[in-house]
């Protein structure tokens, strides 16, 4: 059921402008707090005194110990509470700068937020930074609080300074309300009574504030959207999609597709635990059966088949970064946005937003906390509606592949034009038919390790002994194709997984042209290796390391690189200042330090053979 009288909202602000005390004293007042909690409350307030002869209302929120024992917040913690005319929800998110993720996430849901700044302090970068995310994530309603009015004895001109810095900052923010006011949460002014220490400020208390702010998110109102959570198959005879309606309402008899296909049906049950519905509407968790036979898995959307999402496999979104690791276009990320989850990658940030001053600046990857317009592309059509449409189904994260981390949230603000307007053309000669004219079987052999670690020269081997057999062969050498192709890149982490993702790219399309193709390369990046591993067909991938130690390398020296890192000439350079990180599992390791060359190019050769390539080429032939 839609709770009407339900009103979601955040704080949030910088780790000492009161955001605990100020939500200690929303729950103190509407009092949620038990006798016995309020006497040891005040005992240990007393014997803390970190609130002088007040009650640290902080003390109170003691659900997270880190928070106490650090004396900063540190995840989101939804608290709820209720006055006569509207129940709360609130969400405390945490104001210190690394935990931006926190705040994205509270932000995500709320339709308020109350914005703390400390008299004494003003406006900070974080109160801008956190202005700029709220209305990012489409909060349409703020509160600038100005906390601790009683440690600036009250001073109206303090408020008054403040009040015009913020809302000269905020106005191209486009909030439908703001209002500011002055407030003292460790002694209660103007927080639920309006107190006697500020007769001059004569608008609202916070509580009438929260109180009259419209819930402007009624997602019933909205299209119906479903995320398919998982697809219920008791017996061969029940076929049910569970999920949460995100939003809009269904009916028994309503036809609905399935986003991604476009295949439609209609509904015949509506099941619930508490036995079948006529009707399911927004936040209602349901398992839905159709009339028909249709093929919608786990990650699918279920959507009104007259009003439905975008599905598209490339769009524009506005990403809020993370993680300490900073976002590398080309890299796969994994995206989850509703139920889905798809391999993912931002094909180009177009600019980086300065939250202070809402410029936007040139960028070719985003750092912690920083905010930019990207092009994604995900490896498959994904179901979605612009945010600004419908903030449950425009939303995503991005997760690191490899720890399972979320490193980004971002909003989908449209699908791109050059997605939807482009499409595959049918090819009538196919990788198959081409392979076998060369009466071969097309493969990629990716030599990975250090520069000078011998990749090239066992490349070449390699090529030259197939050549000889009459194979159709082709190398892709990282050095090479640095003159041509590749030459707009350098040798930034962003450039070298943008230098990965092409020769990947070309690699598969000469196996498409059914060429055996040598790549080397030093491709540092296991994450991009996978990449490339990922876009081509089973078995076609061939990773082989050319484990040669860098002291040995650095020895070697071909081309005097290495010499030239050493004296601080090249900067970045693998071995010295950037990282290699050597591969996991992978088809074939060549010591290259005892290994020589030619014993290394036979045992490729032996792994080609082994892997079927020989057999199958002798069959075709
Ligand atoms: S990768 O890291 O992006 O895969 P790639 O294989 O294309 O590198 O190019 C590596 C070659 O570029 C090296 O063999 C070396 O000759 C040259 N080079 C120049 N600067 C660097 C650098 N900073 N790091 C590594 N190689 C460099």
């Amino acid at each position: 059921m839609i709770e009407k009288d339900l009103l979601r909202f955040l704080t949030c602000g910088s780790v000492d402008d009161g955001k605990s005390t100020l939500i200690g004293r929303l729950l103190w007042d509407a009092k949620l707090i038990f006798d016995d909690q309020r006497q040891t409350l005040e005992a240990e307030s007393r014997r803390l005194g970190t609130a002088g002869a007040e009650i640290d209302f902080a003390l109170l929120l003691d659900g997270l110990q880190a928070e106490r024992e650090q004396g900063i917040t540190i995840d989101v913690a939804y608290r709820f509470f209720a006055t006569e005319k509207r129940k709360f929800i609130v969400a405390d998110t945490p104001g210190h700068e690394q935990y931006t993720r926190n705040m994205a996430t509270g932000a995500s849901t709320a339709d308020a937020a109350v914005i703390l700044v400390d008299a004494r302090k003003g406006l900070l970068p974080q109160t801008r930074r956190h202005s700029f995310i709220v209305s990012l994530m489409g909060i349409r309603h703020v509160i600038l609080a100005i906390n601790k009015m009683d440690a600036v004895d009250y001073d109206e001109g303090v408020f008054a300074a403040i009040r015009d810095d913020y809302m000269a900052f905020a106005a191209p923010l486009g909030f439908a309300g703001l209002a500011c006011l002055p407030i003292s949460a460790l002694r209660g002014d103007m927080v639920y009574r309006r107190g006697d220490s500020m007769p001059w400020y004569d608008g609202p208390t916070l509580m009438n504030c929260l109180e009259e702010i419209q819930s402007g998110s009624d997602a019933a109102l909205l299209p119906f959207r479903m995320p398919v959570q998982w697809v219920c198959r008791p017996d061969a005879d029940f076929r049910g999609y569970c999920g949460s309606v995100e939003s809009g309402r269904l009916h028994v008899g309503d036809r609905v597709a399935v986003a991604n296909s476009g295949q439609i049906s209609t509904v015949r049950r509506i099941v619930t635990f508490d036995g079948d519905l006529q009707e399911a509407v927004a936040g209602e968790a349901v398992n839905l059966v159709l009339a028909d036979e249709i093929d919608a898995s786990r990650g699918e959307m279920l959507a009104a088949a007259d009003d439905r999402p975008d599905s598209c496999d490339q769009f524009m979104a506005k990403i809020i970064w993370m993680h300490a690791a900073p976002l590398l276009p080309g890299r796969k990320y994994l995206m989850k946005i509703g139920a889905d989850l798809v391999p993912t990658q931002v094909s180009e940030v177009k600019y980086k937003v300065n939250v202070n001053t809402f410029e936007e600046t040139a960028a070719r990857s985003l750092a912690l906390n920083e905010i930019g317009a990207c092009n994604v592309a995900a490896d498959r059509a994904v179901a979605f509606d612009p945010y600004g449409k419908n903030r449950g189904t425009g939303r995503f994260i991005l997760v690191d592949r490899y720890s399972n981390a979320t490193v980004g949230a971002g909003v989908i603000e449209h699908a791109l034009r050059r997605a939807t307007n482009v499409h595959r053309q049918k090819e009538s000669v196919d990788k198959a038919a081409r392979a076998a004219i060369k009466g071969q079987k097309p493969c990629v052999l990716w030599f990975t390790g250090l520069s000078g670690s011998g990749k090239s020269t066992l490349a070449d081997l390699v090529e030259r002994a197939l050549h000889a057999q009459g194979r159709h062969t082709v190398i892709l050498d990282g050095d090479n194709l640095r003159h041509g192709l590749n030459r707009d890149l350098g040798f930034t982490d962003a450039d070298r997984v943008e230098n990965i993702r092409r020769v990947a790219e070309v690699a598969k399309l000469f196996v498409e042209a059914g060429l055996i193709v040598l790549v080397s390369l030093i491709s540092p990046f296991r994450a991009d290796r996978r990449m490339a591993r990922e876009l081509l067909g089973k078995g076609e991938f061939l990773e082989i390391f050319v484990d040669t130690p860098v002291d040995i390398c650095r020895a070697r020296d071909p081309k005097g690189l290495y010499a030239k890192a050493l004296a601080g000439e090249i900067p970045n350079f693998t071995g010295v200042q950037a990282p290699y990180e050597p591969p996991e599992a992978p088809e074939l390791r060549i010591d290259g330090a005892s290994t020589e060359p030619e014993v290394g190019a036979s045992r490729v050769l032996a792994l080609l053979e082994a892997q079927g390539f020989e057999a199958d080429s002798a069959s075709m032939a």
